[in-house]
């Protein structure tokens, strides 16, 4: 039987890691704490994509856009006459040609998407320069991103069934096993690389796995750099650490808003079941600075989540809000019990870095739990 060289080892190599790269971004972006994760397999996809635009100018004949028969007619052609076709196609046929390049540009636009939700919500990256401008504006960027991985899973899904109805209609070309071996039972030219195209793809796709272990190994390096400051609270206002981290982790005041503030600090006596209560003056003092730090006046994501589901109601605790609630919704009970938490409330034995102001994705560490 006839056979042509279809896939080149880049196309392949490409193939296969662009499939590993999407899943494991997929996968990690259930997570926050695995933030970094999905950001580094984001870039590492970015890396890929790019390569494959260059590739699909430069690269081997089936491999380049302009054998993917993007046109309307030979588009129609094909999908009229699926069953019993007029025409082979060596490299791709119209309907796969036009969903290959729909995932590039949907792909393109994720990572895109991807960098400004980054940005714009956790103040990290190349983006983070947006923060303080857009970060009114963080749900939306996330649901556009959010948007095109539904997306991309259509098109996926596309794909995938494109290739097994080819199966079931024409096993014997093997148009499924190719992307593995290389080869179609099919007749036509064998492809070639040149060295320029060996070249490109030694760079581009050893780039692309060299980004994914940088970000993953290199602290501070400015894909993830976070600007998020530190605050020294005991710099700020001793006597609102020495008061109110006395009983329990010192909240930050940015996590609620003012209204929430004014009315706990009128109320001590009755603080959650216990008597915190204050000197007047000292009292005076510590609301002061709450209000002056509330969450009105921060441009972090919790912050700006848990004023805009608080709306404006008098809850006075941060675990009783919608987004804490929505946040925490799939941890496991037992953690909350457990002997190092006891309480929902005890927001440091899991936020490594509550005290210090910052709430960030990559410091959430659950604790182990005893037996
Ligand atoms: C005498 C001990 C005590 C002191 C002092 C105290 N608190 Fe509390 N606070 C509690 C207890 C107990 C709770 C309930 C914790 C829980 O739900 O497990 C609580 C809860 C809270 C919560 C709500 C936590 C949640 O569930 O989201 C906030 C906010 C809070 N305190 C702020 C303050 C501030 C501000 C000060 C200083 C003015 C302060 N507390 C001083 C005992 C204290
Ligand atoms: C038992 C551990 C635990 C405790 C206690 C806990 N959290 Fe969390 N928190 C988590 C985990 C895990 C996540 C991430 C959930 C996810 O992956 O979607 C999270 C997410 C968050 C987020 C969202 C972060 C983001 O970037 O979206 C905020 C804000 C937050 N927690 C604040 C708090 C505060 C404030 C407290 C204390 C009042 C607290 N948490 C107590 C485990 C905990």
């Amino acid at each position: 039987m006839m056979k042509t060289y279809v896939w080149t080892l880049p196309t392949r190599i490409f193939h296969a890691l662009l499939v590993i790269f999407v899943i494991s971004a997929f996968i990690s972006s259930e997570w926050d704490k695995y933030l970094t994760l999905h950001v580094a397999f984001g870039s590492a996809i970015g890396v890929l994509v790019i390569y494959r635009v260059i590739w699909g100018f430069i690269g081997p004949k089936y491999s380049k856009f302009s054998d993917f028969n993007l046109s309307i007619y030979p588009l129609k052609e094909y999908i009229f006459s699926m069953f019993n076709p007029k025409k082979e196609y060596v490299g791709h046929n119209p309907a796969a040609g036009y969903t290959m390049v729909a995932i590039l540009i949907v792909l393109l636009l994720l990572i895109i998407t991807g960098f400004l939700t980054y940005g714009i919500q956790e103040n990290r990256g190349v983006f983070a320069f947006l923060h303080s401008s857009y970060f009114r504006e963080m749900e939306l960027f996330e649901e556009i991103h959010e948007f095109l991985g539904g997306l991309l899973y259509l098109l996926i899904g596309a794909h995938i069934a494109g290739v097994l109805f080819d199966k079931l209609l024409h096993s014997k070309r093997g148009t499924l096993e190719s992307i593995v071996k290389g080869y179609k039972n099919i007749e036509g030219e064998d492809t070639k690389l040149s060295f320029l195209q060996i070249l490109l793809s030694i760079i581009g796709i050893g780039l692309s796995i060299y980004v994914l272990i940088y970000i993953l190994s290199v602290k501070d390096n400015p894909v993830t750099l976070g600007y998020n400051e530190v605050i020294d609270y005991k710099k700020e206002n001793t006597l609102f650490v020495d008061e109110c981290a006395s009983c329990h982790t010192l909240y930050p005041p940015s996590l609620l808003p003012k209204k929430s503030w004014n009315i706990m600090m009128a109320d001590l006596e009755n603080h959650f079941g216990d008597d915190a209560s204050l000197e007047s003056e000292d009292a005076q003092n510590i609301l002061r600075y709450l209000l002056n730090n509330s969450a009105e006046d921060s441009t972090s994501e919790a912050s700006v989540n848990i004023l805009k589901t608080l709306e404006n109601k008098d809850t006075i605790a941060i675990t009783q809000t919608p987004f804490w609630k929505s946040r925490h919704k799939d941890i496991d009970k037992k953690y909350f019990e457990s002997e190092k938490v006891k309480t929902k409330a005890n927001c440091k034995s899991c936020h490594m870095d509550v005290e210090k102001g910052l709430i960030e994705d990559g410091n959430i560490k659950m604790p182990e739990l005893g037996s």
